[in-house]
């Protein structure tokens, strides 16, 4: 039993680095309960969590991944108190200003997925200079999710594509031509999606992305999350038998 357990632990840990997912999807989640059993405010939770995404997104760089995506704040995320609110959003700009002085070094492409036009000008603006950029950049490329929702994106989508077509004739409307109406056009669907915080739900993060996705779901809180874990996650996916619909042949 003992020697199963720790032969299981190795084998769960060990990365085939020459043979990583290209896409990793993070759902950042645990920040309130990780503040809270500090007897800290929760936005405590929120800066210990951008901590962590800027320590596990040089982690994913450094490997090869090709694109990381997270889910950092969804259309439904401004039902929470104000003050909360304007934390993470502060949190963002700080880590947008530092990601626009280091890009040039880290050659880190950063994309963002959802409706950033309400967001302030400031935010957007650090947006529009950090799009800029990565446009010279071949590297890895990370997406973050803000005022997104896998819902609000399909509908979106459909919207673009009527509107787009209202005088001629639309194409056949494949999987493909859809998908480009999509934020993440061009992006390979994530291949590994990781939610930390125990929770076992989707909770309308990449809903048209995900349909092959493997899922990796663990207790760790967010800001409690390791480069080791990242590891355990993708040595886990790498133990999986993706069949796509099909069989093994
Ligand atoms: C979910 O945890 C987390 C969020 C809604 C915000 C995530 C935002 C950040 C980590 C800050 C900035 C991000 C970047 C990318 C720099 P929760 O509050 O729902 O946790 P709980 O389930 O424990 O309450």
């Amino acid at each position: 039993m003992g020697l199963f357990s720790r032969k299981k632990t190795r084998q769960a840990e060990e990365v085939d680095f020459s043979n990583l997912p290209r896409h990793i999807a993070i759902i950042l989640d645990g920040n309130g309960r990780w503040a809270q059993k500090r007897g800290l405010p929760r936005t405590a939770g929120h800066a210990a969590g951008a901590e962590t995404f800027r320590r596990v997104a040089t982690y994913c760089k450094d490997i090869g991944l090709e694109y990381l995506t997270v889910y950092a704040f969804s259309t439904e995320n401004w039902k929470r108190p104000p003050q909360e609110v304007e934390t993470i959003m502060s949190l963002l700009e700080k880590y947008l200003y530092e990601a626009i002085e280091r890009m040039e070094r880290d050659k880190v492409k950063m994309e963002f997925f959802g409706d950033v036009s309400v967001l302030s000008p400031k935010l957007r603006d650090l947006i529009a200079r950090t799009r800029e950029i990565s446009r010279h950049y071949e590297g890895c490329q990370v997406n973050i999710c803000l005022n997104y929702g896998g819902r609000d994106e399909l509908l979106r989508a459909v919207r673009t594509y009527a509107e787009a077509y209202r005088n001629d004739a639309a194409p056949e409307l494949t999987e493909e031509n859809f998908s480009r109406y999509l934020y993440s056009a061009g992006i390979p669907d994530p291949d590994l999606m990781i939610r930390p915080g125990g929770e076992l739900r989707q909770s309308n993060f990449l809903l048209w992305q995900s349909a092959y996705a493997e899922w990796y779901f663990t207790d760790t809180l967010w800001p409690d999350f390791t480069d080791r874990e990242i590891d355990r996650a993708i040595a886990d996916y790498q133990h999986r038998d993706r069949r796509f619909g099909g069989i093994k042949v």
